[in-house]
């Protein structure tokens, strides 16, 4: 384990914050935050073009965060491809599991319950008013932290965590960014260590929503088209390909599963 490092507890939102610590719970060291406000994560550009209306709004809390809008966006399938993602880290979540930016739904509440005694999570995401909303969801929990950093650049040291989990980030980044996301991904699990992937897929040529969908991300998701034309793992730095790869596809092939095993 690293020496602690400095903490700046105004960027922590530990939602375990006024209990105390019991001996059976995973020690973790802090994450390196940035000393001064000069320091502090930039939001990244992509956030502030493309999805302000569906993150950074404050007024897109309040009508995104309702479970019946996460399903009908993905078709009906919210609860399939949320328990298939916290099926691959397991009935019961052991070791430190890091999931990579807050989702709308219950993801992360339903993770949380699945946490061992002495397991633990960390939740990063760029923005405070996510983290925010994050926090008004999950109950108080010793065992998990939630972290304001980029996922470009995470505040641990390599090969820290168990587990890595990506739900619907990486079509929204562009290609520099989700490259560099998956090589952070790779550089904090430990070897053998798993990364669980669900996102968009190219679908079925034959799929009655292909239309729709390719006009939703021409208005709305820029960036989102690139994971119909390419595997998610080409966009990983060629020194950094993980040592298995399993691919799930659901719902013609709209959406894919991805476990990458380091
Ligand atoms: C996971 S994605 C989309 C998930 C899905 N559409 C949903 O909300 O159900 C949305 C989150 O990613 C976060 N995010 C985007 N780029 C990020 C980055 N570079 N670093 C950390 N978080 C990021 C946003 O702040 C937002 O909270």
């Amino acid at each position: 384990m690293p020496p602690p490092a400095p903490l700046d507890t105004a960027r922590e939102m530990t939602v375990h914050r006024n209990q105390q610590g019991s001996s059976t719970t995973m020690s973790l060291p802090p994450p390196q935050f940035a000393e001064s406000a000069f320091d502090e994560p930039a939001i990244p550009r992509y956030l502030e073009q493309a999805y302000w209306w569906a993150y950074m709004h404050p007024g897109a809390v309040h009508l995104f965060e309702r479970d019946w809008l996460v399903n009908a966006i993905l078709f009906g399938n919210y609860a399939r491809l949320r328990d298939a993602s916290l099926d691959e880290l397991g009935a019961t979540v052991q070791g430190k599991t890091l999931q990579v930016a807050c989702v709308y739904g219950n993801l992360t509440t339903r993770l949380q319950r699945r946490l061992a005694p002495e397991a633990a999570l960390d939740v990063v995401d760029i923005l405070p008013i996510q983290l925010c909303n994050l926090a008004k969801k999950l109950p108080k929990d010793k065992r998990v932290r939630l972290l304001q950093a980029d996922s470009c650049s995470l505040p641990c040291p390599e090969a820290f965590y168990d587990q890595v989990l990506l739900f619907f980030l990486l079509h929204e980044q562009p290609q520099e960014v989700r490259s560099a996301t998956l090589a952070e991904a790779m550089r904090v699990i430990r070897p053998g260590g798993r990364i669980v992937i669900v996102d968009y897929h190219r679908p079925a040529i034959w799929h009655p929503v292909r239309p729709l969908m390719r006009f939703v991300f021409r208005q709305l998701e820029p960036f989102a088209a690139e994971l119909w034309t390419q595997d998610i793992v080409e966009f990983l730095p060629a020194d950094l390909r993980p040592r298995s790869v399993h691919k799930e596809r659901f719902f013609g092939s709209l959406y894919q599963k991805l476990v990458l095993i380091r």
